[in-house]
C-alpha cells in the first residue's frame, strides 16, 4: 500500500478549516468554472474532501470521482450525502485509474497535481481514461516561472511535503499535462495567495482547460 492510500488522518481533519480563507476569497469562483463547466461522463480525480461536489450542475450527467486516501474519502461521502447528489465513489490513485479507455468526456482535477506520486503517469492515465473528444478541467499551484521564485519552491518543498501531505510547491504542472499529450485550449495565470510567507512559496496557480492533442 502506498503513503497516499494509507491516508493523512490528521490532514484530512483540518483541510477545510485550512483552506476556508482561500475557498471564500478564490476558490469558489475557480469551482464554479472548474466543476460548473463539467459534461457529460465526469470523473473528478483526488476528490479530496469532495469541495468540489456542490459545483456539479446538470450538464455533469454521472459523476465518479476517485481519492487515494481513506480519511478523506470518508469525508467526501459525508458531503456527496449531504448535498444529496449521486456521486460514484472510489479509492484509487490517480496513477492507477480503475475504468476502461475513453470511458470519460470531462476529467476534472483541483489542487491534485501537486500531490500525486507520479504526476506524468497520472496525467496519462487521465488521457486513457478520456474520450478523444473530451476535456481535462484543471487547476493548480505550480512552479515560479522566475529562478528566484523556483529556487526558493525547491529549498521548501522537502519540508513542505512533510507538512503538507505529499504536496510539491514546485512542480511545472503545465509542462507535464503537454507531456501526458495534451493541448491546451486555455490557460491562465494568477497570484491569487498573499506574497508573504508560507503561501509565498505556492503563489502562482494555473487554470486551464486541455484536450488530448
Ligand atoms: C490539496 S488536496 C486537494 C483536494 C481537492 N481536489 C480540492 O480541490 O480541494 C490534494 C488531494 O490529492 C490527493 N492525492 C494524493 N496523492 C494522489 C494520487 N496519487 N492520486 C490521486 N489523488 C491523490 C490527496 O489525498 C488529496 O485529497
Amino acid at each position: 500500500m502506498t503513503q497516499d492510500q494509507k491516508g493523512h488522518k490528521w490532514f484530512a481533519s483540518i483541510y477545510d478549516s485550512m483552506t476556508a480563507r482561500a475557498e471564500k476569497t478564490f476558490m469558489r469562483d475557480v469551482r464554479e468554472e472548474i466543476a460548473g463547466g463539467a459534461r457529460g461522463r465526469v470523473l473528478e480525480i483526488g476528490a479530496g474532501t469532495g469541495a468540489n461536489f456542490p459545483y456539479y450542475n446538470d450538464q455533469a450527467e454521472e459523476v465518479t470521482a476517485t481519492e487515494p486516501d481513506p480519511y478523506m474519502l470518508r469525508r467526501a461521502r459525508r458531503r456527496a450525502e449531504g448535498i444529496g447528489r449521486s456521486i460514484n465513489l472510489h479509492q484509487a490513485s490517480a496513477e492507477h485509474l480503475p475504468f476502461e479507455d475513453a470511458s470519460f468526456d470531462t476529467v476534472v482535477s483541483t489542487l491534485v497535481m501537486c500531490s500525486v506520486g507520479e504526476p506524468l503517469r497520472a496525467l496519462s492515465e487521465v488521457r486513457r481514461v478520456l474520450k478523444p473528444s473530451g476535456e481535462l478541467r484543471m487547476y493548480d499551484h505550480v512552479r515560479y516561472e522566475h529562478a528566484f521564485g523556483a529556487f526558493w519552491q525547491d529549498m521548501i518543498t522537502p519540508v513542505w511535503r512533510w507538512v503538507g501531505a505529499g504536496c510539491h510547491p514546485n512542480r511545472d504542472v503545465a509542462s507535464f499535462v503537454r507531456q501526458a499529450g495534451f493541448e491546451f485550449e486555455r490557460i491562465e495565470l494568477s497570484k491569487p495567495q498573499p506574497p508573504i510567507p508560507p503561501m509565498v512559496f505556492v503563489r502562482p496557480h494555473i487554470k486551464g482547460v486541455a484536450r488530448p492533442a
